[in-house]
C-alpha cells in the first residue's frame, strides 16, 4: 500500500490494530461524495481530463451499488474506507483512478467524510427531538388543566397542572435543537484541499469543493483542518445534555408508574414483566433512556481524553473519534424515538394525581399570600401565621381547606371565610398565572406559542 518505500507488510496484529474499515465503512456514502466534488474540482481546473474524470465519476458510481446491495468486499488490509474505496476504483478504471488522490490526504478525506456524515446525523435528530416535542404538546395541550402535585427537593411543594411540566421538557429539548442547530454551523466548513496538513502546490479550487458538498466555506487553516475534531466534540456535549434531559423525563416516568405514585401507565409495548413477580410491569424502556445517558456521556469524555495534549495536526489517535461518535449517534437517535413513543403511548391517571396535589399541605403558599392580599401582612409574618396552621394541621391529621374558621382563627384572629377560595388544589393552580405560571391558561398560552415556535 505505501509504494517503494516499505519491503514488508504490517504484522497480523499492526492490521488488527491499525485497520478501521470495521466501523468507518459506515462514511461510504460521504466518503464517495467527497471524491466526486474532488475530481470534479480536479477536472475544472486541468488536473484531470474529461473523460478521467467521467470515469473516476462512473467507477465510483459502481462502487456505490455494488456497496449498497451488500456485494463489497471491504478488506481490513486496505485500512479504511478512503483506501478500500480507491483501490477497487482503480482495480476496476485503472490509470484515472490512480490520479483521484492527487492534492488530497487521507487527513482532509478523512475531517470530510466525517463532517459530512455527522451534519446529516445532526439534520436527523433535530427532526427526532421536533417529533418528541410534538407529542410533549399535545399531551400538555391535552392535560393542561390536569392538577398534579408540583415537587422541590422531591417533597410535595405546591400544586401545578401536568401540561406545566410536560412543557417544562418541551422548552429544554428546544435548547437542544438550538445547540445541535449552533454545532451544525461551525461544523459546516470544509476541510478538503488542506491535504496532509499544509496545503498543496496544486491550483485546487477549495471554494468549488466546499459549495459541490454543501459547506459554507473552506476551513480557513490547513493545520486545524486536519486537527479539529471540535465538531465531534460539540456533537457528543449535545448529545449528552439531550440524553440527561432524558434521563430526567425517564427517571420521573419510572417513579410516576410506581404503584405508590400511580401517576402514569406505561403501554404494555414499553415494559416487561417479571420471571417471578406476576403482578410486576417495569417500565424497562424508560429505565433504558436513564442508563443510556452513562454510555453518551462516557462517549463525550472518551473523545475529550483522545485529544488532550495531541499535537498538531493529524495523529492516528484520532482514528479513536469515530467509533465514540457512531455509538453515540445510534443510541441517542433510538432513544429520542423511544422515548417519543413512550409518551405517546403511556395512560395518565387524572384521578391520582389530583389526589396527590392536595398531600403534603401544598396550598400553603396560597393561604400565605392571602394574608398578605387580603390582610395587608407582610409576607415573612404570613409565612409564619401559615406554619402554625400546618401544624395545627398536622395535630389534628386534616388537610389545610378542612380546617375550620375557628381553628384557622386560631392562627390569626383576622382570617374570614374568603380563604377556602383558595385553599383549593383549583383555585391555586388557576390564581398562578404570572407569564410563564402553571394556570392552566397560561399553560394553554404556553403551548400555541410553543407550537407557532417548534413545530
Ligand atoms: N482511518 C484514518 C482515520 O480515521 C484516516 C486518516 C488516516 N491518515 C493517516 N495519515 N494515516 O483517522
Amino acid at each position: 500500500m505505501w509504494g517503494g518505500h516499505f519491503a514488508d507488510g504490517p504484522a497480523p496484529l499492526m492490521e488488527q490494530i491499525n485497520a478501521s474499515i470495521g466501523f468507518d465503512k459506515r462514511l461510504y456514502a460521504h466518503d464517495l461524495a467527497g471524491s466526486r466534488a474532488h475530481a470534479r474540482m480536479l477536472a475544472a481546473v486541468g488536473l484531470l481530463e474529461a473523460r478521467e474524470r467521467d470515469a473516476i465519476l462512473a467507477g465510483l458510481d459502481a462502487i456505490e451499488a455494488k456497496i449498497e446491495v451488500g456485494e463489497f468486499d471491504f478488506s481490513p488490509s486496505l485500512e479504511d474506507i478512503h483506501m478500500n474505496i480507491e483501490a477497487r476504483l482503480t482495480e476496476a478504471i485503472g490509470e484515472p483512478g490512480r490520479k483521484l488522490h492527487t492534492a488530497r490526504s487521507r487527513n482532509d478525506q478523512i475531517a470530510t467524510d466525517f463532517r459530512l456524515w455527522l451534519r446529516d446525523v445532526i439534520d436527523g435528530v433535530d427532526g427526532l427531538l421536533q417529533d418528541l416535542q410534538r407529542i410533549l404538546l399535545s399531551r400538555a395541550e391535552a392535560h393542561h388543566d390536569w392538577v398534579m402535585p408540583g415537587f422541590t427537593h422531591l417533597q410535595a411543594a405546591q400544586p401545578v397542572v401536568f401540561g406545566h411540566h410536560l412543557m417544562a421538557y418541551v422548552e429544554m429539548f428546544g435548547r437542544d435543537r438550538g445547540r445541535f442547530a449552533d454545532a451544525r454551523k461551525r461544523l459546516n466548513e470544509s476541510p478538503l484541499g488542506a491535504a496532509a496538513l499544509a496545503g498543496t502546490s496544486f491550483p485546487i479550487d477549495r471554494t468549488a469543493t466546499a459549495e459541490a458538498l454543501g459547506f459554507d466555506r473552506p476551513m480557513a487553516n490547513s493545520i486545524d483542518a486536519v486537527s479539529d475534531r471540535d465538531f465531534a466534540l460539540e456533537f457528543l456535549a449535545g448529545a449528552s445534555i439531550t440524553a440527561i434531559h432524558l434521563s430526567r423525563l425517564a427517571e420521573e416516568l419510572v417513579l410516576w408508574s410506581t404503584p405508590q405514585f400511580g401517576f402514569v401507565k406505561m403501554s404494555e409495548a414499553f415494559s416487561s414483566g417479571s420471571s417471578i413477580m406476576p403482578q410486576k410491569r417495569n417500565p424497562d424502556a424508560a429505565e433504558l433512556l436513564r442508563g443510556k445517558t452513562g454510555r453518551i456521556v462516557g462517549s463525550l469524555n472518551g473523545l475529550l481524553m483522545t485529544l488532550k495534549g495531541l499535537p498538531l495536526a493529524y495523529s492516528k489517535d484520532m482514528q479513536e473519534d469515530k467509533e465514540p461518535v457512531f455509538d453515540a449517534a445510534d443510541n441517542l437517535r433510538l432513544c429520542l424515538a423511544a422515548g417519543t413513543a413512550m409518551i405517546e403511548t403511556m395512560t395518565v391517571n387524572r384521578e391520582a394525581m389530583r389526589l396527590a396535589a392536595g398531600i403534603g399541605y401544598t396550598t400553603a403558599t396560597d393561604l400565605a399570600d392571602w394574608m398578605v392580599r387580603a390582610l395587608g401582612m407582610p409576607f415573612r409574618e404570613a409565612h409564619a401565621a401559615t406554619g402554625r396552621a400546618v401544624k395545627l394541621a398536622e395535630e389534628l391529621r386534616l388537610d389545610l381547606p378542612e380546617l375550620s374558621l375557628d381553628q384557622l382563627k386560631s392562627v390569626d384572629e383576622r382570617i374570614t371565610a374568603d380563604v377556602f377560595d383558595v385553599l383549593t388544589v383549583d383555585r391555586s393552580v388557576a390564581s398562578r398565572t404570572s407569564f410563564g405560571g402553571t394556570a392552566p391558561s397560561c399553560v394553554l398560552d404556553a403551548v400555541a406559542h410553543a407550537k407557532t415556535r417548534y413545530l
